[in-house]
């Protein structure tokens, strides 16, 4: 077992370590300097059965810092330790009471207090079965799930792991037993982008993933902010699903109703444009910019005047689809053939790239009733003057909903490499004024700056 202790006074973690030694030889004492330290170590190093807090430590406020740790990684005992002036005027009562085993041990240490207090922590520990252990698994037998997905619940039926090493893997949450969202909020901020799940784990999740995202997009009266959440969540789980299963009949229904959603959305207000402005765009993965594209497609028809619900719908299966066959996030950085960038992925992601708007239109053949998605989609990163891919056809070759869609698309990802300030916004408006002011561009084109600029 291990303990953890924070304290910036190293010659505290010099005595601790002697009474760990002399009284809890098979207790590996880690100690650290202060709060981001110590939340790396029961990120990556757990299970830990012990975590004491020095109630002098200087960098943040002890029972802020023992609230951080319960929020971040869940419910456990907290020993505070200390001269009894500091944790008088440190330790919240409230947080110490909040646990059966959270204890205070005051120093200079008494030797059977300790003793006692460690004694009860370390049997917790064993009730609770530590299962936060380092295993090491098979890569084949797990697929990576996107942690966006996480905060959809609050309690999964399965075990949940983090990557380590190419075959280790450290459980990090259990089955069926709650976890916080500040938890999954911790691995997101150091941008690690999967967790890891059994395959047959991995298919109930997006399955219920679905269930839950249809239940929210199907209520009525529900906030701007829950609709764009449920939008994007479910953006993710067609994505992956398409990619690790293929098309289905759930997959199907909850296009359609992300489509129908957007739809009700716009027309709740007075202009698309409104509704674009509140949209969040913010770590600008795939998910997000299938979203944000589709309400941009809505906009440049609506600022046409194209009321045609078949219009609505096609571009609103290849906003969703155009770029579901990709595996690698990091390639929203690269925004075409020609872009040197695409040369930092592998072999393997390069073609996966060069090749995902023929594989997307390919699973839109798949769904029915939405003719020429799959043409608009094969059509997604070509250009007027020829110089796009993978066909490299020029405007006169291309419908006018192409063009509205290609316009859209290539907004969003150039905006999803920018600043995303308004600057950036001219910017890019500007420089698709002079690349794409020609042939069916042109009327799609003035829609798009209506809907940018107003
Ligand atoms: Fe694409």
């Amino acid at each position: 077992m291990k303990a953890l202790y924070i304290c910036d006074n190293k010659d505290e973690w010099l005595t601790l370590n002697g009474l760990f030694a002399g009284n809890f030889p098979k207790v590996e004492l880690i100690c650290c300097l202060n709060g981001s330290d110590a939340l790396d170590h029961l990120a990556y190093e757990g299970p830990f059965a012990i975590v004491m807090i020095e109630a002098s430590i200087r960098e943040e406020n002890p029972s802020t810092l023992g609230q951080r740790i319960l929020e971040t990684v869940g419910e456990r005992p907290i020993i505070f330790m200390g001269s009894e002036v500091h944790i008088k005027d440190r330790v919240d009562n409230d947080l110490y009471n909040g646990h059966p085993i959270n204890a205070i041990i005051h120093t200079p240490y008494d030797i059977e207090v300790f003793k006692e207090v460690i004694t009860s922590t370390l049997e917790w520990a064993k009730k609770e079965e530590f299962e936060e252990s380092i295993e090491e698994i098979d890569r084949e037998e797990l697929l990576p799930m996107r942690v966006r997905n996480f905060y959809m619940f609050k309690v999964v039926p399965y075990d949940v792991y983090l990557e380590l090493t190419q075959t280790k893997f450290i459980k990090i949450i259990k089955r069926n037993q709650p976890y916080t969202h500040a938890k999954i909020q911790s691995y997101a901020k150091k941008n690690i982008k999967n967790l890891y799940l059994g395959k047959n784990d991995f298919i109930r999740m997006l399955e219920d993933g679905i269930e839950k995202v249809t239940e929210g997009l199907s209520q009525k009266n529900a906030s701007l902010k829950s609709i764009f959440g449920n939008q994007i969540r479910a953006a993710l789980i067609i994505q992956q699903y398409i990619r690790a299963i293929g098309v289905s009949d759930d997959i199907q229904a909850l296009c359609s109703l992300i489509i129908e959603t957007t739809d009700k959305t716009i027309r709740r207000y007075e202009s698309p444009t409104e509704v674009i402005s509140k949209i969040p765009f913010n770590t600008c993965d795939f998910a997000e910019q299938a979203i944000l594209t589709s309400y941009y497609c809505e906009a440049i028809l609506h600022n046409l005047g194209w009321k045609s619900d078949l219009s609505r719908k096609k571009l609103g299966l290849a906003s969703l689809l155009q770029d579901s066959t990709l595996s690698n996030e990091d390639l929203i950085k690269v925004s075409g053939a020609e872009d040197p960038n695409l040369q930092m992925f592998t072999r393997e992601e390069q073609d996966e790239y060069l090749s995902h708007p023929i594989q997307a239109a390919e699973i839109a053949k798949q769904f029915q009733g939405y003719s020429e998605a799959d043409f608009i989609i094969a059509q997604q990163h070509e250009k007027p003057n020829g110089t796009g891919f993978p066909f490299g056809v020029t405007a006169n070759k291309m419908t006018a909903h192409s063009c509205a869609f290609i316009l859209a698309s290539t907004y969003v990802s150039k905006l999803a490499i920018s600043g995303k300030k308004d600057d950036d916004k001219n910017r890019i408006i500007d420089q698709l004024k002079v690349d794409y002011n020609l042939g069916n561009f042109k009327e799609p084109l003035m829609a798009l700056v209506k809907a940018v600029k107003t």
